[in-house]
Formats: structure tokens, sequence, C-alpha cells
């Protein structure tokens, strides 16, 4: 059923201006929103081997990388600590004087209008790597949600503009909602990785952050990627629990779980282009087999098509000085 000649889908590909007018999806700096690591026991800036570009930063040079960002015109940041110290229950994660929290507010002295979104997840400060308490070998859920909660309200506390639980303990966004509304900061949004799945595309997030579980692995409580419609079910309790901002994690493998949450609900959605994502391309980059810049830009756009309306990203950086 064919009108050629008379249709001509070539028509309007003829020019950068004529592609430019029929664009369907944009990039735009004011979606993205870059993940940085803050450690406490380093002097210098310290590269991830895995990661090339991507540093874990002392508070001391903490900063000037802040104001680097917040000079390319980026508007948030996603803020993931490397304490000294780890034990049983992650009590780092909490204490008034810890990492994040100085982070939190020397990054507020210093780009007052940087949004300050925190991950909330005891991984990197328990002492054996998992996202909540252990008793006989297994994850606590309900008791792991009074340190989920404790842990995001000392971060509001801090000055953090919005908490982003990424656990996957069951009632963790009504349990954060309830504690930040009984001390006052009901305005404060809560962006929940809903659709979190066990993946190995963290692998350099974990040499990054610290985080590697010490025995066993997290399939107990991030979803199985062979998983669509379960991902639609955590929404809807994330939602009905109070979440602002739904998440869909890792992006690339999940592009379809990321269209199916965008056409079932209305809320803003995040997608998580993660650290694998991330050294994957670095990687045959840096090989000469890719073409860097033009592979970022059509991985990010396929990312937004697909229905995201934020974009997590380590590339963030590179690309606001691209979209320049
Ligand atoms: C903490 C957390 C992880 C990531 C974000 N928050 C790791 C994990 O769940 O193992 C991964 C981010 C990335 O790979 O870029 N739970």
């Amino acid at each position: 059923m064919s009108n050629f000649p008379i249709v001509r889908m070539r028509r309007t590909r003829q020019s950068e201006q004529l592609r430019g007018l029929v664009r369907e999806t944009r990039l735009s700096v004011e979606s993205l929103m870059y993940p940085l690591f803050v450690a406490e026991d380093r002097e210098q800036p310290q590269e991830i081997s895995s990661m090339p570009g991507v540093m874990q930063w002392p508070l001391e040079h903490l900063g000037r990388e802040i104001e680097r960002i917040a000079g390319l015109g980026i508007s948030s940041v996603l803020l993931f600590g490397i304490p000294t110290d780890k034990d049983e229950t992650g009590s780092q994660a909490y204490a008034e004087q810890a990492i994040i929290q100085r982070a939190i507010k020397l990054i507020k002295e210093v780009a007052p209008h940087l949004v300050v979104v925190t991950d909330v997840c005891l991984c990197e400060y328990t002492s054996h790597g998992h996202c909540g308490v252990i008793h006989n070998g297994t994850v606590q859920n309900d008791e792991s949600l009074e340190l989920l909660a404790r842990m995001a309200l000392s971060h509001v506390e801090a000055g953090a503009d919005i908490v982003a639980p990424s656990d996957m303990m069951d009632g963790r966004v009504g349990a954060i909602r309830h504690t930040l509304d009984g001390q006052g900061f009901s305005a404060i949004p809560i962006m929940a990785y809903s659709a979190k799945y066990a993946s190995g595309f963290y692998g350099p997030f974990r040499e990054a952050a610290g985080s590697t579980p010490q025995f066993g692995d997290r399939r107990s409580y991030q979803m199985d990627p062979a998983n669509a419609r379960e991902a639609l079910r955590e929404v809807d309790l994330d939602i009905a629990e109070g979440a602002d901002i739904v998440m869909v994690k890792p992006a690339l493998a999940y592009l379809d779980i990321i269209r199916q949450v965008r056409d079932y609900c209305n809320l803003p959605l995040a997608a998580y282009n993660v650290s694998g994502e991330y050294s994957m391309i670095k990687a045959a980059a840096r090989n000469g087999w890719i073409d860097e810049q033009r592979i970022v830009m059509e991985v990010l756009t396929g990312i937004r098509r697909a229905g995201a309306d934020i974009i997590i990203t380590y590339f963030a950086p590179e690309v606001a000085q691209w979209l320049k």
C-alpha cells in the first residue's frame, strides 16, 4: 500500500535545518543529573579505574568540582558517600557529621541553587555490603526501614533537596515519607528507585563505592531482569507510598520498561544510565572502535525517546559541553 512516488520520506531529511524542524526528541542539560562520589579518607581526587573521568572526591576538592559542574549549567547532582568506617548497621550513613552530611552542607554553600539529591541506601556503609541489616544471613526488611528513614532525615537536615532510596526494601518510600513529614519536611520530594534490577551493569559502581556484597548477591531484594509487569507493581506501590519521581535502572537493557512506566503513570520518570553502561562506551572509544560523542548522544537520546524525563548519567559534564 505504498503511495510512492507521491510520498517520499527523504524530503524532510535533506539538511540539518530540515531535520531539526521535524526532530521529535531533544536532549537538554536541564534533564541531566550527575552522580558524584564523595570519599572520606582521600587526600587527592582518585579516578575510578573502570570509569575513566569519574573520580572519588575528597571534601577538600569537592567545592571546585561543584563550581565546574554548576558552571556547565548542570542543575542537579546525585551524591554517594564512601565512609572510612563501615559497621553492621551502617551507622556512618546517618551520623550527623558523616561524609555525605558534610558534603551536602559544603555544596549548598558553594552552589545554593544546585539541586542536591542523595542516594539513600546502606550498602556503602555496611561492613557486609548489603543494602539493609542482616540477621541469620538474610537482609531484614522491616528493621532496615527505620535506618533508611533515619538516613534520609539526616540528609534532609543537612540540606538535601531530594532523597532517592535505592535499597529496594518493601515499604521504604512510605517509611521515609512518614519520618520526613513527622519532622517538618513535608515539602521534600522522594525520587524512588522503583524498578531497580539485579544487574551486572553495576560492577564498576561497586568498585567506585566499595559496596560489593561480602556474601551472596542482591537478588533477594532487587528485581529479576526478566520481569516487566512486576516493575509496574513496584511503581504502583511507590506512588501509593508517596513517591514524587519514579526511576527505572539500569537504562539500556530496560528501555522497554522505561516506555511501559511512561505509558502507565503520570509521574516524572528518571532513568539511570549506570556505571557499566558508561564503562562500555569509554572502553570501546579508547580502543578507537566507536565515536564516543556520537554514541553517547545516540544512547541518551534513545533513553529520552523511550520516555525518561530525567537522565542520571556520568556523561553529564561532557554532554553539557557538547550541548553548548
Ligand atoms: C546502591 C546503588 C547502586 C547503584 C546506585 N545505588 C549499586 C547497587 O545496587 O549495587 C548503581 C549505580 C551504577 O552502577 O552506576 N544500592
